[in-house]
């Protein structure tokens, strides 16, 4: 894993937001997985920003989200199509077909998650993803102790989907914010690791002292399913970005 540190939360940032940016300049297009949350909100943010100072031909460019919440319309505020839309995606005009996502609402989630990953094959495979680090080790919403399957393998499966439970932090943010009432279920459908580990370039974006003893066990500690985001260790081609909080621990 090659790991890139910044000095400063907004020189995280500024560097994550031109890292996006870039891929979606690549020659022949892209299919590109987001991640959510309170660490990319403001590369997002900044990424529409350069964007609209220095505008290209993203018609190329398939986005998707790596996860989705379960259980709200993807118009509420808290569901990753919503937040992709709001901080990056209308910014740059994508088009709706060029935006693929998880259901947060289904009858058979495995049978549209499945035809999600065919949809991401049939355009080429994931050029390159952005995954975000939870507080538990996981990934997307795999949390701690999905079996890692093949995922070690990355590249000789296409992978999966698969449905989760919600960290508690998260679900309480969001059971909080909405006002649901616990008759609602909240959950997450995810790619699974396999999935993850297909995609030909990943970064790990990671910033600030809450993830600091979490990030030394993904980047020092052993490859278990006890720390999903571990199985990075393993990729090809992972990079990892963090600020000096992050890294403090490592
Ligand atoms: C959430 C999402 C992930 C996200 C991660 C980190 O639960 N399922 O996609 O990347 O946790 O979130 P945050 O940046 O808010 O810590």
């Amino acid at each position: 894993m090659k790991i890139v540190r910044t000095v400063s939360e907004e020189d995280f940032d500024r560097e994550a937001a031109k890292i996006l940016i870039s891929k979606m300049r690549t020659p022949g297009g892209i299919v590109m997985g987001l991640s959510t949350g309170r660490t990319t909100g403001a590369m997002h943010r900044i990424a529409a920003e350069l964007y609209r100072q220095d505008p290209f031909d993203i018609s190329g460019v398939t986005f998707f989200a790596i996860d989705e919440v379960t259980g709200i319309p993807d118009t509420n505020p808290w569901a990753c199509r919503a937040k992709l839309k709001y901080e990056l995606l209308d910014s740059l005009g994508v088009k709706d077909g060029n935006f693929l996502s998880l259901p947060c609402i289904s009858e058979d989630y495995i049978k549209d998650g499945e035809k999600f990953i065919a949809e991401l094959q049939r355009r080429g495979g994931i050029g390159f993803a952005v995954v975000g680090l939870g507080e538990n080790g996981h990934v997307g919403f795999n949390q701690p102790g999905t079996p890692f399957g093949n995922a070690a393998d990355a590249g000789n499966s296409a992978g999966g989907v698969l449905l989760s439970s919600m960290d508690s932090g998260l679900e309480d943010r969001i059971r909080t914010s909405c006002g649901l009432g616990s008759d609602v279920r909240l959950g997450g459908i995810t790619l699974d690791l396999a999935a993850i580990m297909g995609a030909k370039e990943i970064l790990l974006p990671v910033k600030g002292s809450a993830k600091a003893g979490i990030l030394r066990e993904v980047v020092n500690g052993p490859v278990t399913e006890n720390v999903p985001a571990s199985i990075l260790q393993l990729h090809p081609d992972c990079t990892l970005l963090a600020d000096s909080e992050a890294l403090s621990q490592l």
